[in-house]
């Protein structure tokens, strides 16, 4: 039986054991989305005690249209490339594996962010926050793909073991996906194959930038949780899609609902279980599951119940940069 202290061996990535800090915004870059001292220091505290696995580096923004917050990191030049490799040498020297999370916010921000025009699937406003945005055209989604696939061949570039699509939490990829946010009338919208051909396409334009030996996990937005929205029937369709396109690890959170939906009981250890469970049911990859683990016995619990292969522990540590080490002694 696996437990959180069994070693994850893939061909592409070899991870000592299966405690995952999540994508965290620390909100520590500079203006201009560098990594700064303090993002070192932030990233070294909270995997100096050696405990934790790997690391998925913070949503970083693939263009600046897409930037989702002030000091909010990027991967949209080759300028941020030396200050990654900081970040990823702490890392390496912590003994935990590094993947960064690639983002574009699309309509989940306003304006007054970027000073750039918002972009979305559809002109409608986002169901969770921003502004209405304007529809991206067929030429923009295809340099969007691109801007998607050069932030991966930077990951790399950095030094970084892999990198991770955000498709979740209403951001660019997510509007595409879910129901609610689009609304188009060409081959990017309507019925589900259409929906999420922007991300066929993004992982097939990454996976040739990197090459098949590295690997490409996916954050999904498994569920909006509402009437109308993305639901667990189509995030295992399109899970199976996503794997025959070439992801290599599913990292599963929420849609429109956010990582901290309302309608799950959040005193629940791991509440998008549930999720994860059906989808593991439905492809071989690995699966991430995160969300409401304080404690490293339910964590190991929900490996063991193979109800997940990977467990996120995300403001526990944020808040506790001891949790790790005092946690792991207890398994
Ligand atoms: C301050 C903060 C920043 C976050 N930043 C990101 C992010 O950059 N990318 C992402 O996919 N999720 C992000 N999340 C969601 C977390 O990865 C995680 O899914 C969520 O906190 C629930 O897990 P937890 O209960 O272990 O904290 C963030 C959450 C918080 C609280």
């Amino acid at each position: 039986m696996k437990s959180i202290l069994t070693p994850m061996i893939t061909e592409k990535i070899t991870l000592k054991n299966r405690l995952v800090y999540p994508p965290m915004a620390s909100s520590k870059a500079t203006e201009d989305g560098l990594v700064s001292v303090e993002t070192l220091k932030f990233y070294d505290n909270i995997t100096r005690s050696k405990n934790i696995g790997l690391v998925i580096v913070e949503h970083s923004y693939i263009s600046i249209e897409g930037k989702a917050s002030p000091k909010q990191t990027s991967i949209a030049t080759d300028e941020t490339i030396e200050p990654m490799k900081k970040l990823v040498e702490v890392l390496h020297k912590n003994e935990t594996k590094a993947i960064l999370q690639i983002n574009h916010a699309g309509s989940a921000i306003t304006k007054k962010i970027t000073g750039e025009e918002l972009v979305g699937a559809s002109a409608i406003l986002n169901p969770r926050k921003g502004n209405i945005p304007k529809e991206l055209s067929l030429e923009e989604i295809a340099d969007l793909v691109r801007k998607f696939a050069n932030s991966a061949k930077r990951a790399k570039l950095s030094g970084f073991d892999g990198v991770e699509i955000h498709s979740a939490h209403g951001y660019l990829l997510n509007q595409f996906l879910s129901p609610l946010s689009n609304k188009r009338e060409d081959e990017y919208g309507g019925i589900l194959k259409n929906r999420i051909r922007i991300h066929l396409e993004v992982v097939e334009a990454v996976r040739k930038e990197v090459g098949e030996d590295y690997s490409i996990f996916l954050r999904l937005g498994a569920t909006d949780y509402a009437d109308g929205g993305t639901t667990i029937e189509d995030s295992k369709i399109v899970s199976v899609e996503l794997v025959k396109a070439g992801v290599d690890v599913l990292d599963i959170s929420g849609g429109f609902c956010g990582y901290i939906p309302e309608g799950v009981d959040l005193k629940e250890q791991g509440y998008f279980q549930s999720l994860t469970s059906a989808i593991k049911k439905v492809v071989e990859v690995p699966v991430v599951l995160t969300g409401g683990i304080t404690n490293i016995i339910d964590g190991n619990r929900l490996i063991e119940e193979e109800k997940t292969d990977l467990v996120g522990v995300g403001r526990a540590i944020f808040n506790d940069y001891t949790w790790s080490e005092r946690e792991m002694k207890r398994i």
